[in-house]
């Protein structure tokens, strides 16, 4: 009995011996994991959980890190851009994104910051159109017409998302499997968009997509620039290579028209601060919040350039796409507030949507935005960062 009873006393001394050695492998192995995040730097592509969504999916969030200075944070619920970090011409680096820091902020009413638009970037009138006699109606969601894509659109899904690296560049592919129907529009999307930053400071956006029934679509990125990370934009020079814009009426609809840029406040042929003729745009709300019809030829040429004088940064858009919406943040009014605790007030930043026309659905004279069954979507944009 006394034995049997010293033999249990053993056995549980090997046994919390076993535990404490148990407890401290975990400690250590833990301490392993931390430190794996703390030592993640360039050319590194980081994977974490960004938080829950209402119906318990999961959002992660990915880190791009390249060798020359600048990280990328992407989620992969509306492949939104949350943060980048690029260096300024004395090597001090700054957010230059608009957006959020948790989850919750994109989850709550907030327009479009960092995310992919589609299926059709900007307006479409009254959210109806006609493809070989058959009439389709959209959702609705901006007055009577339907603006990026509908009430839920791929700004607010979750994307598949896998990551991929080469020797000179990191990047996040996502993948969105938009169903035959949704949100009004017809057939079976399958839309597939790569960011990849590049050593050389190139934030490369390709965008691909088949379908199994004709189909608008008009994929385009809505992150929301200042690259003074902070303050207002009008003293951002820009350049746009574009010698015309479409005309829009009072809803944002294009009437059609394609105007000459010359001698109006929509000239940014040279480049000028984007403040010089803000208040002479006569919009409602204030601002620049129009479709630019570019002069470039595809990929290889200049866009658009803008340049922050104090920090140096210069951004550079290059693209095939035929317009490029310039958005001035005129909507934002100081009610939401973001990272750092930005209040982000009217012309807190600005937007470069590379894109086809608005509305070309229903404009016979503007270039189509139909894809048919076994034809394959793609198209390509580059930001491209600097400082001096
Ligand atoms: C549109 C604006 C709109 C903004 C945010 C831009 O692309 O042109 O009119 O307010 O997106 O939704």
């Amino acid at each position: 009995m006394i034995k049997h009873h010293s033999n249990h006393v053993q056995m549980k001394k090997i046994l919390s011996f076993q535990i404490v050695i148990l407890a401290i492998g975990l400690q250590v192995f833990s301490i392993a994991c931390t430190q794996q995040e703390v030592v993640q730097g360039p050319g590194t592509v980081t994977k974490k959980v960004f938080g829950k969504l209402p119906d318990s999916s999961v959002a992660d969030i990915y880190t791009l890190i390249n060798h020359s200075g600048i990280t990328l944070k992407v989620t992969n619920y509306g492949g939104r851009i949350t943060s980048l970090i690029v260096p300024d011409k004395n090597g001090k680096s700054d957010d230059i994104v608009l957006g959020f820091d948790s989850l919750s902020g994109y989850l709550a009413a907030n327009p479009y910051f960092g995310a992919i638009v589609g299926r059709y970037g900007n307006r479409i009138a009254k959210g109806k159109f006609e493809i070989d006699g058959n009439k389709y109606t959209l959702a609705q969601n901006n007055g009577v017409n339907q603006l990026h894509g509908g009430i839920k659109g791929f700004d607010k899904v979750i994307w598949k998302a896998e990551d991929f690296k080469s020797e000179k560049s990191v990047g996040v592919k996502l993948s969105y499997l938009s169903h035959d129907g949704e949100e009004g529009y017809p057939g079976n999307l399958s839309a597939v968009v790569s960011y990849t930053l590049t050593d050389d400071n190139q934030l490369i956006f390709d965008y691909s997509a088949t379908s199994d029934k004709a189909t608008p679509i008009n994929l385009t990125q809505h992150s929301y620039f200042n690259l003074a990370g902070k303050g207002d934009n009008k003293s951002h020079d820009v350049m746009i290579s574009a010698s015309k814009y479409t005309v829009v009426d009072s809803t944002l609809i294009p009437t059609g028209e394609l105007r000459d840029v010359k001698g109006t406040p929509f000239d940014f042929t040279v480049a000028k601060p984007i403040g010089k003729d803000l208040v002479a745009t006569g919009g409602n709300p204030i601002g620049y919040d129009h479709n630019y019809v570019l002069d470039t030829k595809g990929i290889k040429d200049l866009a658009v350039r803008v340049v922050e004088p104090l920090s140096g940064r210069i951004m550079e858009v290059y693209t095939d796409q035929p317009g490029v919406q310039f958005y001035t943040g005129n909507f934002l009014d100081g009610t939401i507030t973001g990272k750092y605790g930005i209040v982000y007030n009217q012309h807190s930043g600005f937007c470069f949507e590379t894109q086809h026309f608005p509305d070309s659905p229903n404009q016979p004279t503007f270039p189509s935005t139909i894809l048919k069954p076994g034809e394959t979507y793609h198209t390509t944009t580059i930001y491209k960062f600097s400082a001096k």
